[in-house]
């Protein structure tokens, strides 16, 4: 029989449409976060195409949006997530939801029934502006319940009332847990969304694990003065306190870590917050990230008593908060050869690599046999306007899907 393959004008079409929900004018990327009315939008014109597939749709308590396709016993699931980060590409998620689709919809005009169901799903809010990874942490059991009231986005704007607003309802979230027994496997496409595919020339990435994520919120607490009339030795300045802990927690974090530890500092809000006032609170957002759980609780640790001790010395307070833990994953050996066998029946060559992002696979490790496969980013860039994947490289990653798929639902 010749190898089956999907369409790629039809795969090309739903993702261009796709990211024209939220699309920002001036070239300034996509801003689709879960829950607004773009990806609201954009989730209804997803069941009309799931619908369309012949797949059977519904959407969990958790905001999660399924489309399957019959079979006996445990399912195999695959998908990715729609909401974006603010201002980003047209791939990140995206791809994997519709090349999931391609794959369902390939499988289904073929008339091939595969024994086990199979399901594509687009998981709410991966991007973490209310929680990271919130869907499919809800999915897996792995939701703090007793969170939920409490979870905001940075912009002060809360999940309940997000929620509320798409039509949902955040005190039923815990409906959304899955019984882990219904499920056979998970595999995600996704983008690598940095620069080893391409510099290897590889057209395939295949994922062994996964890194954890920490993310803290640390609060400076020092004192407001008068910017002109007190003397510079006198000053409690929070702003100066954060910079300092940031610039040495990164140069421990690159010295001390694994060599492939990272961090990153992407918000800080003063207050007052104007000119004319010594900074009386700084609010630092860091996240550190790491493949092996015991150096990245080691460093979680270190950073801490690090913005302890500048602190002290500076006279001022500290208050370090966990906003998120995620662990880090390894990818199951029969996902991993499932996708492997697939790139050998399309003669496709791969690299095992780690993934440096975090990814909702790594919340269904928790439940079942979770892998990853990548394609090449162009120039490795990602969250960003710019982000995008050669076309034949999505053709190639959706073919890879589509057998490794056909491999695991038998
Ligand atoms: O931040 C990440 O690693 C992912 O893109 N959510
Ligand atoms: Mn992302
Ligand atoms: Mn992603």
């Amino acid at each position: 029989m010749a190898t089956i393959g999907i369409s790629l004008s039809r795969l090309k079409s739903h993702i261009e449409t796709l990211s024209s929900y939220g699309r920002n004018p001036g070239g300034r990327g996509i801003t689709r976060s879960c829950w607004s009315p773009p990806h609201e939008e954009a989730r209804k014109w997803l069941l009309g195409r799931m619908t369309e597939a012949g797949l059977e749709t519904r959407v969990d308590a958790a905001g999660n949006t399924f489309g399957s396709l019959r079979g006996e016993g445990a399912a195999v699931l695959t998908g990715s997530h729609i909401d974006t980060v603010p201002e980003g590409g047209p791939l990140d998620g995206a791809l994997g939801v519709l090349a999931g689709l391609e794959c369902l919809q390939t499988i289904k005009a073929a008339g091939l029934d595969t024994r086990r169901p199979l399901a594509v799903v687009a998981w709410s809010d991966e991007e973490g502006r209310y929680g990271s990874l919130f869907g499919s942490r809800a999915f897996t059991g792995k939701l703090d319940m007793a969170q939920v009231p409490t979870l905001q986005a940075v912009d002060g704007i809360k999940l309940v009332d997000a929620m509320a607003g798409a039509g949902y309802d955040a005190s039923r979230v815990a409906e959304a847990r899955c019984d882990p027994r219904t499920l056979h496997a998970y595999i995600e496409l996704h983008i690598e969304q940095g620069p080893h595919l391409e510099a290897a020339r590889l057209p395939i990435g295949l994922v062994e694990g996964i890194v954890g994520i920490r993310r803290n919120r640390l609060t400076f607490i020092g004192e407001p003065d008068h910017a002109g009339t007190t003397p510079m030795a006198w000053r409690k300045d929070a702003f100066l306190a954060a910079c300092e802990y940031a610039l040495k927690a990164r140069e421990h974090i690159v010295r001390k870590g694994s060599g492939r530890s990272v961090t990153n500092f992407g918000r800080i809000e003063l207050s007052p917050g104007v000119s004319n006032i010594v900074p009386a609170q700084a609010v630092l957002l860091q996240e550190m990230r790491e493949l092996d759980p015991k150096i990245l609780a080691r460093l979680d640790r270190e950073c801490a008593a690090l913005a302890r001790t500048i602190t002290r010395r500076r006279g001022i307070k500290v208050v370090v908060e966990a906003m998120s833990r995620t662990d880090p994953a390894r990818c199951a050996p029969r996902v991993m050869n499932a996708v492997q066998a697939a790139c050998e029946k399309l003669k496709l060559r791969y690299k095992r690599m780690p993934s440096g992002a975090g990814h909702d696979a790594q919340n269904l490790a928790l439940v079942t046999d979770s892998g990853m496969l990548f394609i090449p980013s162009r120039g490795g860039r990602s969250h960003r306007p710019d982000e995008m994947s050669d076309w034949k490289a999505i053709e190639r990653g959706t073919n890879a899907l589509l057998h490794t798929l056909l491999t695991l639902a038998g």
